[in-house]
């Protein structure tokens, strides 16, 4: 891996990112394929995670988390991505979506609570907004959050959410005042004891097979309006600027599953003959390693150079949305194609269930879909460039 020229590593984020290796390498690795295999969740490492401050990487200490940058973020993000893409999106998750978005607008008392259970590893954070009829179109939800007297009762129905069956706390989006659409949505930060929450089914996946997805069923769950994160009606507003963030986290996710798939193609066509030779000597398959090789340099940079801007915009408090956009389409589509040139080259063995390959081409087929499919990142980075809508 190459530094930066513009943001070479320090010494703090090399040590984080060996760290992170050497976890994924001696706690992950033995365990990856056999959690695919049962879709269980892994509650052991990943609180061992947590207790090792890769939960909230960016949380300052105060609320238990590891006080670093937006850099060291995904640093860390990729060696786990490399070897587990199950993993990786729970401490995606956990670190953009959750953690970061009470960060960024919760009250003192609403990061004591929500966050420092989270960023410690002691429970798993959630992020809500998409429902059955509206998934890219999110300002169309229908769920209602009815404010009575010093509770809001929520009702409605939250499918895809992230840890869903095992999560501690969520972060939910409803609607306030549907005439208002986009501008009547509003945040709030749930307990997932909380009674009228129930858990919907765990949703049986192509991959990611280890992290856990489900719907939300609200019905007449009241809680707290101390629990509102924001103002009502800048719900929509939070969920963009935190999913600007997650999709960092997702891209960084694509760009680890990618770099394990080709690690392995490398390897494999240096050693397996045909004709009489490697098959990395012809060039129908060196060809594929150095496309492979070049879209995921590519992938890094637009990672880095994203994360760099999301740290930018903590102190001039700017958007990041066309930099993790970019960074987002682009390492999505890479890991689909590394993936599936990885199949190819191990032939009949990238079929097989005995190496890991088939995995990482099954886990990056989600990295072009959730946290906003590749269209909607072209519908960002176009209408930003543009100013048209
Ligand atoms: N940051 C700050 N504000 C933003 C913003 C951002 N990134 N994006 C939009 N806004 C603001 C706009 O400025 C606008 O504000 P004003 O009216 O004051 O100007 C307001 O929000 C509405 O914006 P748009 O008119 O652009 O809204 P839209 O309805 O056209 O939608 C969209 C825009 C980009 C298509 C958006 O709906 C979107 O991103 N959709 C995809 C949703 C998504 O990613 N869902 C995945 C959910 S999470 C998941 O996958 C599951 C999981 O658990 C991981």
């Amino acid at each position: 891996m190459t530094d930066l020229p513009i943001h070479p590593l320090s010494d703090e984020h090399k040590m984080l990112r060996d760290a992170a290796r050497d976890f994924a390498q001696k706690e992950i690795a033995p365990i990856a394929a056999e959690f695919d295999e049962s879709g269980e969740f892994p509650h052991a490492t990943i609180r061992k995670m947590g207790e090792l401050g890769f939960m909230g990487i960016e949380i300052p200490e105060a609320y238990g988390g590891a006080g670093m940058d937006a850099l060291a973020y995904v640093l860390a993000l990729e060696e786990i991505c490399k070897v587990d893409a199950s993993h990786g999106v729970i401490m995606s998750v956990n670190n953009s979506l959750y953690c970061h978005g009470i960060l960024k607008f919760g009250t003192e008392e609403q990061k004591q609570k929500f966050i420092t259970p989270i960023a410690t590893g002691k429970g798993v954070g959630a992020y809500s907004l998409t429902e059955p009829q509206s998934g890219s179109d999110a300002g169309t939800m229908k769920s209602r959050a009815t404010r009575d007297g010093d509770f809001y009762i929520l009702n409605g129905r939250k499918s895809w959410v992230t840890s869903g069956p095992v999560a501690n706390y969520f972060v939910v989006f409803m609607m306030t005042d549907p005439e208002k659409k986009q501008k009547g949505v509003s945040a709030f930060l749930v307990d997932g004891n909380t009674p009228g929450l129930v858990r919907g089914k765990k949703e049986p996946k192509l991959g990611i097979r280890a992290s856990a997805t489900s719907e939300l069923i609200f019905e007449n769950c009241r809680i707290p309006a101390e629990n509102r994160l924001g103002e009502e009606g800048e719900g929509f507003k939070i969920a963009m600027t935190v999913l600007d963030a997650g999709r960092i986290g997702i891209a960084t996710q694509a760009l680890g599953i990618a770099e394990a798939a080709y690690e392995a193609a490398r390897q494999y066509s240096g050693q397996r003959e045909a004709f009489g030779q490697p098959i990395a000597s012809f060039q129908g398959t060196g060809f594929k390693i150095a496309d492979m090789k070049t879209r995921i340099e590519a992938s890094r940079l637009l990672i880095y150079n994203a994360a760099i801007a999301k740290e930018n915009s903590k102190t001039n408090n700017g958007r990041y949305s066309l930099e993790a956009s970019m960074a987002k389409l682009f390492s999505s589509e890479t890991a689909m194609f590394v993936t599936h040139q990885a199949i190819q080259i191990h032939g009949g063995m990238g079929y097989s269930k005995e190496l890991p390959v088939e995995r990482y081409f099954r886990d990056a087929k989600i990295t072009e879909i959730y946290e906003g499919t590749s269209e909607i990142q072209r519908l960002v980075i176009s209408r930003m460039e543009t100013g048209l809508r």
